[in-house]
């Protein structure tokens, strides 16, 4: 049996049967099972039980970076912790991924989510990305259109079927610092430097969010939920001051599911040793020793109740796996 506490950053103690740490892209040459799950951080996963199979864990560790004129292609192993590696740029002069500071995870494992903060979303950063193929054997390449990123997903995320570990990514930044200040809390703000905003972001993010490395949750538990911009502007009649953002697309809209939790009276409860955090509802947190049945109960109790409210089913974020491996929570 492998132990996945320290791989999953609620800190639930669950096993897999096996676990293999790979270290260059030539250990995936090795892995033949047909149950695998890969891991990297393991931040944006919740496992309800022991998985009855071999877990990968990401450790692939590279950073090349080459000056294309007033850009720079930085191509990086996909097991380097995404903080580290927007520190070192940050010392490097080299500017863009500033606002996504201080999330927990991978290289590897953001474009799977597209993870997004403060203002921009990872994917609109991303050129390329080389993945293997753990059923066929082989290395491929995917554009930045072929990744198909959108709102907390991408192809990798809709394609997990094919098994695709991917072993880096490339990123295109910038050469001179140019602040994205699109996010209602960064609006109007001067910085002086890549650092002072990135400092800035990492306050933002401490006040709302609760480390892991010191109270066990998975960032966001569910998805701002997109809905038909009718049925929000009905919804706004009744709640004029509940959020409502624009989509790509026209008629839909997205509203805050921090803000339908909270209104449907469930921010900051407990429920036996989960509960949901105090200053962002949004997030479930682990209040000592949790059992993965106690998350999954808040988190159906949770939609439940905003679906009594509002009409609005909310839809996980974090990937779930039981002891055959990813589960729908259609189906839970
Ligand atoms: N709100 C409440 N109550 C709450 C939480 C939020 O009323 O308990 C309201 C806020 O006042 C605000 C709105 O809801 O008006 C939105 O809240 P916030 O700006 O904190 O952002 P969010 O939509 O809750 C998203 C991402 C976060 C990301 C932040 C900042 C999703 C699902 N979450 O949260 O991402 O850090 O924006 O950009 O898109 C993550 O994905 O793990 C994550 C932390």
């Amino acid at each position: 049996m492998f132990d996945l506490t320290p791989y999953n950053t609620f800190g639930l103690h669950v096993h897999s049967k096996n676990g293999i740490i790979i270290n260059t892209e030539n250990d995936l040459k090795t892995v033949h099972e047909d149950e695998i799950i890969i891991l990297g951080h393991g931040s944006d996963v919740l496992f309800t039980d022991d998985y009855d199979g071999t877990v990968l864990i990401n450790k692939i560790k590279s950073l090349n970076i080459t000056q294309e004129g007033d850009f720079f292609k930085v191509k990086v192993g996909s097991g380097v912790i995404l903080d580290d590696l927007i520190e070192s740029l940050l010392e490097n002069k080299i500017y863009g991924l500033e606002n996504l500071s201080a999330i927990p995870g991978t290289v590897g494992a953001a474009p799977i989510q597209n993870v997004g903060a403060y203002g921009v979303e990872i994917g609109d950063l991303i050129t390329e990305i080389e993945a293997y193929d753990l059923q066929r054997h082989f290395r491929e390449t995917f554009s930045h259109e072929r990744c198909e990123f959108a709102y907390r997903s991408s192809y990798f995320k809709h394609h997990c079927e094919r098994k695709l570990f991917i072993t880096s990514v490339t990123f295109r930044l910038f050469s001179r610092f140019i602040p994205k200040l699109t996010y209602q809390g960064l609006k109007n703000l001067h910085f002086k430097d890549g650092a002072a905003l990135r400092a800035r972001i990492e306050k933002m993010r401490s006040a709302k969010l609760p480390d892991p490395k010191l109270i066990g949750n998975a960032g966001s538990f569910f998805k701002n939920p997109e809905i038909e911009k009718e049925v929000a502007n009905k919804l706004k009649e009744q709640y004029p001051d509940m959020p409502v953002y624009p989509t790509n697309e026209a008629h839909l809209c997205k509203l805050a599911a921090g803000w339908l939790i909270e209104k449907a009276g469930c921010r900051g409860i407990t429920h036996g040793n989960v509960g949901t955090w105090e200053e962002q509802a949004l997030v479930i947190v682990n209040r000592g020793d949790a059992k993965p049945n106690e998350v999954v109960a808040l988190a159906q109790y949770i939609i439940a109740e905003v679906y009594a409210k509002f009409g609005i089913l909310l839809v996980p974020e974090v990937r779930t796996y039981g002891p055959k491996g990813e589960l729908s929570w259609k189906r839970m």
